[in-house]
C-alpha cells in the first residue's frame, strides 16, 4: 500500500474558525497518511476550500513586522534578478507582496472576497475566484502570459495540484519563473510543529515529492531555499521544462540530499513523529496542570490558526488558558475554535497579573519577545517547540 496513514490529531473545527457567537460549529476529523510513490503527505478527510476562504477571512499576511519585511525582500529579489515584464500572484491577500509592483502589469487572484476587495481598490485586477485551469484559460485571453508567477502559503492549500499545477503551465510564459512558498515538511518533522497540520493544509509539502508532481505537467524545480518563515518554510523555484536557459542550481540537490539523509522519505520516519506529537501533548498539559494548581495565570500570545490544532487535540481551554490576545482587530472578541477560549486585544490582556504566556504564534518568537521586552520582564514565555519548556 503505497498511502499509510501515521497521524490522528482527532476532531478538529475549522483553524480559522473564530466566533462572535458559537453556533452551529462544524468539526471534521484531522488525519494525515504517507504517499510513499509521491513522497508526499496529504490529510485524509480534505475540505471543500469555499468552507474556509470566504469573505470574512481573518488572517492578514501583513499582520506582522516580520512578513512585511519578508515580502518586500522577496519582491526586491525577483524584480532585480529575474526582471519580469509581467507578474501573476496567486492567493494575493491583503496585497504585502503585490504592493511592490507595478499595478499596469501585475494581476492577483484570491478567492476571499474582503481581500480581493483590498488590492482592487489598490489598483490592482483581483480575480476573486479560486485558482483553477478554467480561471488560467480566461486570464490567458484577457492578459497574455505571465513572467513571474508567485504565490505564498497558498498552493499547500488547494485540494487539486493536478489541476493547479496544469493551470500554472497555461499561463506562464516559455522562459517565466513560477516561485512559492509554503512550510516545509521536513522542518516541521524536524522540530515536532505538529500544529502546522490543520484544515487549510492538505498537504505538507517535500522538495522532493513536489519534484514529483510538478514533472507530470512540463513543469521543473531548478531551485530551492530555505526560509525562517512561519516556522519554516522552502521556496520553491520553478521554470517550464522544455526551458533549458535556466540551469539547475545547487540549492535543488542540496534540499534533496537533506531530506533523503533526514529520513523524509521512509514511513518509519513519521512514525517516529507521531510519537513525539503525543508526547508533545502529555509534557504541554503536564506544565499547564503544574501551573494550574499552583495559581499562576497562563494566556495565549497569538490567536494563530495553528492553536486551534494544539487546542483541540490536548483538549486545553479556559481553565488552562485564560485568554488568547492577538493583535488581528477581526479576532479580537471572538472566541477560539472548539475550545471557546477568549480572544482580547494585547491592550486590553497584556496586564500585570499573568504569569505565563503561551506562545501560540511562536514562528514570530524574536519579533514578539522583542517587542514584549519591557512588559514581560517578571513573567515567562511558554513553548512547545521543539519541545515544551519555559523561557
Ligand atoms: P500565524 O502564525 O498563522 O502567522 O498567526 C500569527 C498570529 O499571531 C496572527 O493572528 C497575528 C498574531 N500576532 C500578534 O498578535 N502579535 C504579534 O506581534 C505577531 C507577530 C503576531
Amino acid at each position: 500500500m503505497p498511502v499509510k496513514r501515521f497521524l490522528d490529531l482527532g476532531k478538529q473545527p475549522l483553524a480559522n474558525g473564530f466566533m462572535r457567537e458559537v453556533k452551529n460549529e462544524l468539526f471534521y476529523n484531522l488525519s494525515y497518511s504517507f504517499d510513499s510513490k509521491l513522497k508526499l503527505i496529504k490529510m485524509d478527510e480534505i475540505l471543500p476550500p469555499a468552507i474556509m476562504f470566504n469573505d470574512n477571512y481573518v488572517y492578514h499576511s501583513s499582520g506582522s513586522q516580520t512578513m512585511r519585511d519578508h515580502f518586500k525582500v522577496a519582491a526586491e529579489l525577483f524584480r532585480d534578478k529575474y526582471k519580469p515584464n509581467s507578474v501573476l500572484e496567486i492567493g494575493s491577500n491583503d496585497g504585502v507582496f503585490i504592493k511592490h509592483f507595478d499595478k499596469q502589469t501585475t494581476i492577483a487572484v484570491e478567492p476571499c472576497g474582503n481581500f480581493a476587495e483590498i488590492t482592487n481598490n489598490m489598483g490592482y485586477t483581483t480575480y476573486h475566484r479560486f485558482w483553477t485551469k478554467e480561471l488560467s484559460r480566461e486570464i490567458v485571453k484577457n492578459h497574455d502570459k505571465f513572467d513571474l508567477i508567485f504565490s505564498a502559503n497558498c498552493i499547500c492549500h488547494i485540494p487539486d495540484l493536478d489541476d493547479t499545477f496544469e493551470a500554472i503551465h497555461e499561463v506562464l510564459s516559455d522562459n517565466g519563473i513560477f516561485v512559492f512558498e509554503d512550510p516545509s515538511l521536513l522542518r516541521m518533522i524536524l522540530r515536532s510543529s505538529y500544529d502546522q497540520l490543520y484544515d487549510e493544509h492538505p498537504w505538507m509539502f517535500s522538495v522532493a515529492g513536489l519534484s514529483n508532481l510538478l514533472k507530470g505537467h512540463g513543469l521543473e524545480i531548478f531551485d530551492v531555499s530555505s526560509l525562517d518563515v512561519h516556522g519554516g518554510s522552502n521556496r520553491i523555484l520553478v521554470k517550464k521544462a522544455s526551458n533549458r536557459e535556466i540551469k539547475t542550481e545547487i540549492g535543488l540537490l542540496n534540499h534533496l540530499f537533506m531530506e533523503d539523509e533526514l529520513g523524509i522519505n521512509d514511513f518509519e520516519s513519521y512514525i517516529m513523529f507521531s510519537k513525539k506529537v503525543e508526547e508533545s501533548r502529555f509534557q504541554l498539559l503536564r506544565v499547564l496542570n503544574e501551573l494550574k494548581s499552583s495559581d499562576k495565570k497562563v494566556i495565549g500570545y497569538g490567536a494563530a490558526a495553528k492553536t486551534t490544532t494544539i487546542f483541540n487535540y490536548c483538549g486545553i481551554d479556559r481553565s488552562l488558558i485564560s485568554y488568547l490576545v492577538d493583535n488581528t482587530i477581526d479576532k479580537q472578541g471572538t472566541v477560539s475554535p472548539g475550545m471557546h477560549i477568549p480572544v482580547v486585544s494585547p491592550e486590553e490582556g497584556l496586564i500585570a497579573d499573568v504569569d505565563v504566556m503561551f506562545l501560540g504564534a511562536w514562528n514570530f518568537t524574536k519579533e514578539i519577545v522583542e517587542k514584549e521586552q519591557v512588559y514581560a520582564k517578571n513573567k515567562r514565555w511558554l513553548t512547545h517547540v521543539p519541545f515544551v519548556r519555559c523561557i
